[in-house]
């Protein structure tokens, strides 16, 4: 989907814009029907051109099996249409109608205990049942029929925040002969890679397996890990057969579903083969602590969504204030507002929308922020930012389509995380992977350096650092995939639990971290120390002591060279962050974890020693909660500046012009208020100030 003309990728090039929108549930509203030309009139005041329709409608499309009712949603459409807006339109399986769920009880999903839940809620049909299959394939070809070429819709929303397990006979038996497949139908090597000869756990065969849980067994590690990357299967195969009559109809409308977060039961990773384009749902804990960390995490799950496809994604779901679902519901502040709508674009994103365009007036959602209130009007701080945040991007619309190009990556790995999280042993139940991950990605962010986040597998060779937090199950071809991008010239950061398990969570045996790695850094594990909450370690580093928390691993140096030393308890004295070269590249390791003191001095010279800057060169030191992010596409760069926090910064040299794309005006510097942003334009390698 490249235009030819200007080289950016447009997730749907029929809209070479920015997409600024909302979740749009006017069902809400079928009694009062001047809400709908009123809900117009606002869309244009908020500069919005986009609204989502129909995530959850079924119940309104096909009143009765089989009789389809769409006069609700054509007369939306045409509104939007003459509007002058696009649609992306959902398919309706994240909440079934009523009588789907009388009439086939197989539908609703089963508990680990053996209970069949009751209809309620969404987000709870069982993703085998042939009979949900077929239902949702009916209706998604009656809407693909009807609605996949018309020219005001621009994209398909499957489902909603897919997520969640069902334990059904269905289930029980696909995930058998999901494990007869994997296993070559051989029970002696599920048994070998299950080590399920310890407790008398052997299996005599595959009829005897059963889902992993609270009622039957969760200390297999290799099941439970079998079970989610089932269960992420599953999902996934439900995914693709829900997708199969759209693409059928129209082929070129891309599709995406909105995933959320880190959401630790489905391996995101495994969904980039179904989906056209990434989208996500973000709701950050703005002001409930450091915005900079927040803003920080934010960029972190940007950074990933983007990666996912390697092209822009979607901001599918945002609150314009507030949400309802925390136990502290704080609005956005005013700036926030806009701030980290911007965000989310200097990050890659090509839309800023939100839930929802109008406050519902009853039921679960009805305090949820949206950008249109119970008052129903304009005249509110909330529609006002949303209209500024349009203007915005109505103004740096050119934006859209380019991409962000990164240097440094860190890796993230979902199989990796249910390992180590699943793992009796370390700090049993708090291993703090996410957060390790968040804390080199904090390094870089206020550093003002581009980040992608990819997997550990993925091709690593256009990047000059790869930061590999807590890789703790790393599979044979990860060691390869890591060995080989040091060997051809990378810089590889590696720390604790590197290399511990293999692919079916079973211990590597000989020299940690596993086979070659030792080689890679240099270096061979010995012990793992762990620090209680109130304890802190010391290790030297260029003179100056830092502290340890949690986890410190007794290692010696083998051919590398160490960094920095342990300056407490019994392994005083010895390595604790290493650097060795290998091949064409170099391999740090960090053996321990830090406060995030450490890992920031240390990551500001291997930074300068992979030869990376910052995206404004001139920012030594910048002020906390200040970053700068760019896009690019051809001879075309463009700067994001923003400050995350409540008090104005110092005014910044930019060592270049730029023009401010807000205002118009030539840049040298940028004065950035209080949650203030600035989205600035320069002619690449154009001349320097
Ligand atoms: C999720 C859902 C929406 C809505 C919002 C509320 O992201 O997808 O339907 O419930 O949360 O924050
Ligand atoms: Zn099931």
């Amino acid at each position: 989907m490249q235009d030819k003309d200007n080289g950016r990728k447009y997730v749907n090039p029929s809209f070479p814009r920015f997409v600024h929108g909302a979740d749009y549930n006017p069902e809400q509203w079928k009694e009062t029907k001047e809400i709908w030309d009123e809900d117009m009139r606002l869309v244009k005041e908020a500069g919005c051109n986009e609204m989502t329709l129909g995530i959850f409608s079924w119940a309104e499309l096909e009143p009765e099996e089989g009789r389809f009712d769409f006069s609700f949603l054509d007369e939306i459409i045409d509104k939007i249409r003459k509007n002058g807006g696009k649609v992306i339109l959902a398919t309706p399986s994240g909440a079934r109608p009523r009588w789907l769920a009388a009439k086939y009880p197989e539908v609703l999903r089963v508990r680990p205990d053996g209970t069949r839940i009751r209809f309620g809620e969404r987000h709870n049909h069982c993703y085998t049942s042939p009979v949900y299959r077929e239902k949702v394939r009916i209706i998604n070809t009656e809407l693909a029929k009807r609605y996949s070429r018309d020219p005001a819709v621009i994209g398909w929303h499957i489902s909603n925040e897919y997520g969640g397990e069902c334990h059904c006979p269905l289930c029980q038996e696909a995930f058998r002969k999901y494990l007869r497949e994997k296993y070559h139908n051989d029970i002696e090597e599920l048994n070998r890679a299950y080590w399920a000869r310890f407790w008398s756990h052997t299996y005599r065969d595959f009829s005897e397996i059963e889902s992993p849980s609270a009622y039957s067994d969760t200390s297999i590690h290799g099941l439970t890990l079998d079970w989610k990357r089932f269960v992420t299967r599953q999902t996934v195969d439900f995914m693709r057969s829900e997708t199969a009559p759209l693409k059928a109809e129209n082929p070129d409308l891309p599709v995406t579903t909105n995933m959320q977060y880190d959401f630790r039961d489905l391996d995101y990773f495994r969904f980039r083969d179904v989906l056209d384009f990434a989208s996500w749902d973000s709701y950050p804990l703005w002001h409930s602590g450091d915005d900079a960390l927040t803003a920080s995490e934010t960029a972190f799950w940007h950074d990933f969504y983007r990666c996912l496809k390697g092209r822009p994604f979607f901001l599918m779901e945002s609150t314009p204030s507030l949400v309802n679902w925390r136990e502290y519901n704080k609005p956005k502040k005013p700036g926030m507002d806009v701030l980290s709508s911007v965000q989310a674009v200097a990050h890659g994103s090509d839309s800023v929308q939100y839930f929802q365009w109008r406050k519902s007036r009853g039921s679960s959602e009805k305090m949820h922020g949206a950008v249109v209130g119970h008052d129903g009007t304009a005249d509110t701080r909330v529609f006002r930012s949303v209209a500024r945040t349009g203007e915005i991007l109505r103004k740096t619309g050119e934006i859209a389509g380019t991409e962000v190009r990164a240097e440094c990556a860190i890796l993230l790995d979902w199989e990796n995380r249910w390992a180590l999280e699943d793992c009796q042993g370390f700090i049993k139940n708090d291993k703090k992977y996410i957060e390790t991950c968040y804390g080199y990605h904090y390094a870089l962010w206020s550093r003002a350096v581009n980040c992608d986040v990819v997997h550990p597998r993925d091709d690593l060779g256009k990047y000059r650092l790869v930061i590999a937090p807590m890789l703790y199950m790393t599979d044979r071809e990860t060691v390869e995939n890591l060995a080989g991008y040091v060997k051809n010239g990378g810089t590889l950061l590696a720390t604790y639990h590197l290399g511990t398990v293999d692919g079916t969570d079973l211990c590597w045996t000989g020299k940690t971290p596993a086979g070659e790695l030792s080689e890679v850094f240099g270096i061979r594990r010995e012990e793992t120390d762990v620090l209680y909450p109130h304890q802190t370690g010391k290790v030297v580093f260029r003179g100056s002591e830092y502290a340890v928390r949690d986890v410190a691993e007794v290692i010696h140096a083998e051919g590398a060279e160490a960094v920095c030393e342990y300056a407490s308890d019994y392994y005083s004295g010895m390595p604790a962050a290493t650097k060795n070269r290998y091949g064409k590249g170099t391999a740090y390791y960090q053996a321990f974890r830090d406060d995030g003191t450490f890992a920031g001095e240390w990551l500001s010279l291997i930074l300068e020693e992979a030869g990376i800057e910052g995206n404004v060169p001139e920012w030594n030191g910048l002020p906390r909660g200040v970053t700068a992010h760019t896009r690019e596409s051809g001879d075309d760069l463009y700067l994001f500046c923003g400050n995350y926090y409540g008090a104005p910064a110092e005014e910044l040299r930019l060592g270049r012009t730029y023009t401010d794309m807000l205002t118009g005006e030539k840049a040298d510097s940028v004065r950035l208020g209080p949650y203030g942003l600035a989205v600035l334009k320069a002619e690449k390698g154009g001349p320097e100030v």
